[in-house]
């Protein structure tokens, strides 16, 4: 018995495998239920209570033997070949899925790179602002309606913190700290108390601009948004301005572009006029520069204010303003390589 044993002793000391196959050959062979270790425990009724002892040792210690040569075999099949794994290291990765710009960045992004262009810089000033910069700086009188909480959110404890309606004040908040030349456009986020609806949302985004200057005059402000409604809207895009009316502008003005859509010929999107009312715009208010002690006469400015969602549903024919707000990554998706 004992001889048997060093036998298959001697045989697992040089077992060697060239495949997976090859070492579960070797596993039947040695350690199955048919293998030949197996064999010596079914021999081993028979041997003498006295051998006992040292065989049942013997036949143990070759059964261990056997189960790590033949593991260490198994291992080094799975560890050097990758096949195995279905893993094929030389395959691409799977790029990673990038997420989308906000249809109102892309077109914000567009703007400032339009007007960086011609030479102004970007600022932005605070949401939450006190009635001197949003009303009482840029001229409103005392009386005007938006100054009313039908219009504007206040803060019930203190009447002179307030949301911001416009990007307006922010002109106020640089002319205070700067002296002319200023030639900046402010891009920020606006506050009305109105109902929401597919046309208004109480949160909208604005761009301001704003130029002062020696002999900054009313051609320059044409031609500063001829040039702008040009890169945005195309080559041929035509403007039109109409005289209006803002407490802090004289003269104010809203400039129309001809109709994108249809080219002027008339539409649903312009209301068969073939044009489409993009912004706000006029020669700053003398008693405004004077407020922030600028010298009105020395010193002469233009400054314009509009929309970002009324620009970026006229490019993309978005009918509802609230999509913007909704997060619907179905809506958003879509923008994903638009500019
Ligand atoms: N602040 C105005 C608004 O919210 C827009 C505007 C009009 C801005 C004329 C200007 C301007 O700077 O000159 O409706």
């Amino acid at each position: 018995m004992l001889d048997k044993i060093n036998v298959l002793r001697e045989e697992l000391e040089k077992i060697a495998a060239s495949s997976k196959e090859e070492v579960e050959e070797l596993r039947l062979k040695y350690i199955s239920k048919k293998g030949s270790i197996n064999k010596l425990f079914a021999d081993f009724k028979n041997v003498s209570p006295e051998q006992k002892k040292e065989v049942g040792n013997a036949i143990n210690t070759l059964k261990n033997f056997a189960l790590e040569k033949i593991n260490a075999l198994k291992d080094s099949f799975e560890t050097t070949s990758n096949g195995d794994f279905g893993l094929d290291l030389t395959m691409p990765g799977e790029p990673m899925k990038l997420g989308t710009r906000h249809p109102l960045s892309l077109v914000k992004n567009e703007i400032i790179g339009i007007f960086a262009r011609l030479g102004f810089t970007v600022a932005e000033g605070p949401e939450i602002e006190d009635d001197w910069h949003v009303f009482s700086a840029l001229n409103f009188p005392p009386e005007h309606p938006a100054r009313d909480m039908q219009d504007t959110f206040f803060i019930e404890k203190d009447p002179d913190v307030l949301l911001r309606t416009h990007t307006s004040s922010v002109q106020i908040r640089v002319m205070e700290h700067t002296q002319p030349p200023i030639r900046s456009i402010f891009p920020g986020r606006v506050f009305r108390n109105e109902a929401i609806s597919a046309r208004s949302h109480c949160i909208f985004h604005q761009i301001e601009g704003l130029y002062v200057d020696e002999n900054v005059s009313f051609a320059d402000l044409k031609q500063t948004l001829l040039q702008f409604a040009k890169e945005l809207f195309g080559e041929g895009t035509k403007i039109r301005l109409r005289p209006s009316y803002f407490p802090f502008t004289e003269p104010s003005a809203e400039m129309d572009v001809s109709c994108s859509i249809c080219g002027g010929k008339g539409c649903n999107v312009c209301k068969y006029t073939g044009w489409l009312e993009i912004l706000g715009c006029g020669m700053v208010d003398p008693n405004v520069l004077e407020g922030c002690n600028i010298d009105s006469e020395k010193y002469t400015g233009f400054a314009f204010g509009m929309g970002i969602e009324r620009i970026t549903m006229l490019r993309y024919g978005i009918k509802d303003i609230r999509h913007f707000f909704e997060n619907d990554v179905r809506f958003l998706k879509q923008f994903e390589s638009a500019i």
